[in-house]
């Protein structure tokens, strides 16, 4: 037995001993999504929290995904390993903001990607992942003025998609996504001409990858823009020899388990989010011996941000 099997024997009998679930996001560790009782994107894992029958979840994410899954589930406790996971592409809107900006567009209707702070959620009128964002347009009547907040890169996707012109965008984005840019995936799509590219909707270079079809140098049907949930999918059924990967690098874990006779490259392999990465198998122990890093939505808040979080479970597959 060596250091990783006693650590996670350890980690599954704490849990046990806890009553606890534990879930663990796309962009996890290896060892973390490993040990998890369920791995998977945003949406999966909010709608998982929402009917979980544990009285702890565990969550190996980041803060607003521990916050989402609290006001989902809120007599549940909800721990997040370590509270100081935070998330670049959160903090570029505050409640303050969106509030002003209701002000400058009345009757808009307002969309919020689920990587926003609880707080941002309560002034939503319906939240989404990257699973099921055009969905989540597409359910709001077409003559409707949209705020989308707060990717500026999932915001001109859903537009492309959608076709919607009335849609304002936040111009936010995430630190990761947005350094996987047109010049990283131009290079590896030069470099690699038969290879299929799933790109997430987060990503500087969603809108290249289009490019790269418009002008024909990657075939359409070897392109596709998907959550971390979705290329997990299009991974279990692809023939191709080799797939390029337009995401945080944490995903590549769960991709080349699902099919070994593909192989999975990262178009950028500095895409790491070191705030899924504070989640360590130490910092995994001490929340499941101590009950540490337990996350509390105010009442108030939670009660108006759960009507918008309610939405987005509701929709999309
Ligand atoms: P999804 O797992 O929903 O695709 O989200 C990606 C992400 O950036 C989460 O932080
Ligand atoms: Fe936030 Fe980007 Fe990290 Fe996802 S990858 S948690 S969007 S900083």
């Amino acid at each position: 037995v060596n250091a990783s099997q006693t650590w996670a024997a350890e980690v599954r009998r704490l849990a046990d001993e806890r009553g606890a679930v534990i879930l663990a996001h796309n962009y996890q560790r290896p060892e973390i999504q490993d040990v998890a009782d369920h791995t998977g994107d945003s949406l999966a894992l909010s709608r998982l929290a929402a009917r979980v029958e544990a009285d702890t979840i565990v969550f190996c994410g980041v803060h607003f995904m521990a916050e989402t899954a609290k006001i989902l589930a809120p007599d549940k406790t909800v721990l997040l390993p370590e509270p100081k996971a935070g998330c670049s592409l959160a903090d570029t809107i505050s409640a303050e903001d969106v509030r002003a900006w209701k002000a400058e567009h009345p009757g808009a209707v307002v969309v919020a990607y689920v990587n926003t702070t609880a707080a941002v959620k309560a002034e939503t009128d319906i939240c989404c992942t990257s699973s099921n964002a055009a969905d989540v347009i597409r359910s709001v009547p077409e003559d409707t003025e949209i705020l989308f907040l707060p990717d500026q890169f999932l915001g001109a996707h859903v537009k492309r998609v959608t076709g919607r012109e009335n849609i304002h965008v936040w111009m936010g984005e995430c630190h990761v996504h947005a350094g996987i840019d047109g010049a990283a995936l131009r290079e590896r799509a030069a470099a690699e001409p038969d290879a299929e590219l799933y790109v997430h909707p987060e990503c500087g270079c969603a809108t290249s990858a289009l490019y790269l079809v418009g002008e024909g140098t990657v075939p359409q049907e070897r392109v596709k823009v998907l959550s971390t949930g979705g290329m997990l999918a299009a991974a279990e059924s692809t023939t191709a020899d080799k797939v390029l990967i337009a995401t945080e690098t944490g995903m590549l874990h769960q991709l080349r388990a699902a099919n070994p006779t593909t192989s999975f490259e990262p178009v950028n392999p500095r895409a790491e989010c070191h705030y899924m990465k504070m989640i360590t198998g130490e910092k995994l122990l001490e929340s499941l011996r101590t009950g540490s890093g337990e996350i509390t939505v105010d009442e108030r808040t939670a009660e108006r941000a759960r009507r918008s979080v309610e939405r987005m479970i509701a929709i999309g597959t």
